[in-house]
């Protein structure tokens, strides 16, 4: 096969065949299709699109570029859980450790952060001394230990969507479903879970702008899933303005140490609780979303998410000291304040725009990146806030002055203030696409 033939093929609006699809992942892992090449042929996709049976193909090729974790012997439901990538999106490190508590396992492969959104392997890094590389029988050992263990992809995990995402995170080929699609349950297959939850974020923030991109996607990771013998429910949630008030590694992590005693903000603590319970509901612990929540509640309230926190910080090798002193995480050496420049209702236009500041504050955006730990910004107003001329919106947090202009030029994009007050949006949308528990799939 001629890769540039297959470029062509997609460049035209072609179809591929799974040997040809078998050809491109096989040769981008092994090396003989190039960087430029896989570029080309990302962009291709991305404009052309792929049919359900090429994604799962593409999907089956990155998942066998690889090794996958065998979890049969784990005692316990497996429930795993992923989001599609937002700002400020924290929930993994808050769900996981009440839904373990709860008696759920959750074996959790993350990524970085992709394009303005950030990854959960970044807030971790955030946490001195934790590692997220495990082998596999640490990972599977703290799985039975913990509960839950928080991971990147091994060098022989789905080596195929570790060089792929961070070549999409560099040509714009990221906000593509078939591509999402492939990344996602590449890694969740690989990872060994059959039960997995996606949250699906949708606004300004999220790779899905709109309710009915987002509801196309929940649909092709289930089909995709089934295709894969996966069992996928989505849950879509708002990403039109940051979840919770902090964006940027080590301030999203004190806010998760908040969340997890209680005292998180109200939309972080809504989402995580619901995603926590949609887990134990997949997890068949019961049938019923309100006994759900009031088991993850209880385990909220007596701290055991708190704890199993401290132990996956632990066994992860990280100074589970910063839970009672978060003053040990890494903090940024100067802090901004950008004042409301009239009176009026604070409306968020784009959400994206905060992603990119904080990645142009932490240096994420850099080429090549380096992550300034404590970096990143914390809004003080929620959208259709009513607030007033010199009213603090927002601590913007920097190492590095020369980034403040560009970061703050992007918040005020993302932030204006409107003489009305502006309309709302849900931040949970309750569809036909959640739940079932394992059992009935
Ligand atoms: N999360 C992933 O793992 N991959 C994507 O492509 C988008 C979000």
């Amino acid at each position: 096969m001629i890769i540039s033939e297959i470029i062509a093929h997609k460049r035209d609006g072609g179809r591929h065949s799974q040997k040809e699809i078998a050809f491109l992942i096989g040769g981008f892992v092994s090396g003989d299709v190039l960087e430029s090449e896989m570029a080309a042929w990302l962009m291709a996709a991305y404009i052309r699109g792929l049919d359900e049976s090429e994604t799962v193909w593409l999907t089956r090729a990155m998942v066998g570029s690889g090794s996958v974790i065998d979890l049969r012997e784990l005692p316990g439901p497996v429930v795993d859980k992923h989001s599609t990538g937002g700002v400020g999106d924290k929930t993994t490190l808050i769900a996981g450790p009440l839904a373990a508590a709860a008696g759920v396992k959750i074996p959790k492969l993350s990524g970085k952060a992709l394009g303005h959104t950030g990854g959960t392997l970044d807030k971790l890094a955030a946490i001195p001394g934790l590692r997220t590389s495990l082998s596999q029988d640490k990972f599977l050992a703290q799985l039975n230990k913990v509960g839950i263990a928080v991971a990147a992809q091994t060098s022989n995990m789905v080596p195929a969507d570790k060089k792929i995402y961070a070549l999409r995170d560099r040509t714009a080929t990221v906000e593509s479903i078939p591509l999402i699609t492939s990344s996602i349950l590449s890694k969740k297959a690989a990872g060994g879970a059959k039960n997995i939850l996606i949250d699906v974020k949708v606004g300004t923030g999220a790779f899905m702008p709109t309710l009915e991109r987002a509801e196309e996607l929940a649909r092709s990771l289930q089909s995709v899933g089934r295709s894969l013998e996966l069992n996928v429910n989505c849950l879509i949630t708002d990403m039109n303005q940051p979840l919770g008030r902090s964006v940027g590694n080590a301030l999203e992590i004190k806010e998760v140490i908040d969340a997890l005693a209680g005292n998180g903000p109200a939309d972080l603590m809504e989402v995580s609780v619901r995603l926590a319970a949609e887990m134990i509901l997949m997890a068949g612990l019961t049938t019923d979303l309100a006994v759900a929540r009031e088991k993850i509640e209880a385990v909220l309230n007596s701290g055991q998410g708190q704890a199993v926190l401290e132990q996956l910080i632990e066994s992860q090798g990280g100074d589970a000291n910063i839970i009672r002193d978060p003053k040990r995480l890494p903090a940024a050496a100067h802090m901004r304040e950008l004042r409301a420049e009239r009176d009026g209702f604070v409306t968020f236009k784009n959400c994206r725009a905060i992603g990119l500041a904080a990645a142009v504050l932490s240096g994420h955006a850099d080429c090549p990146p380096r992550l300034d730990m404590g970096a990143g910004l914390v809004v003080k107003s929620r959208h259709g806030d009513k607030v007033i001329i010199g009213q603090v919106l927002v601590d913007v947090f920097f190492d590095d002055e020369t980034r403040l202009l560009e970061a703050e030029t992007l918040i005020k994009q993302a932030i204006v203030i409107t003489r009305e007050q502006p309309d709302q949006w849900p931040l949970i949308y309750d569809n036909s696409l959640t739940t079932c528990s394992i059992k009935e799939c």
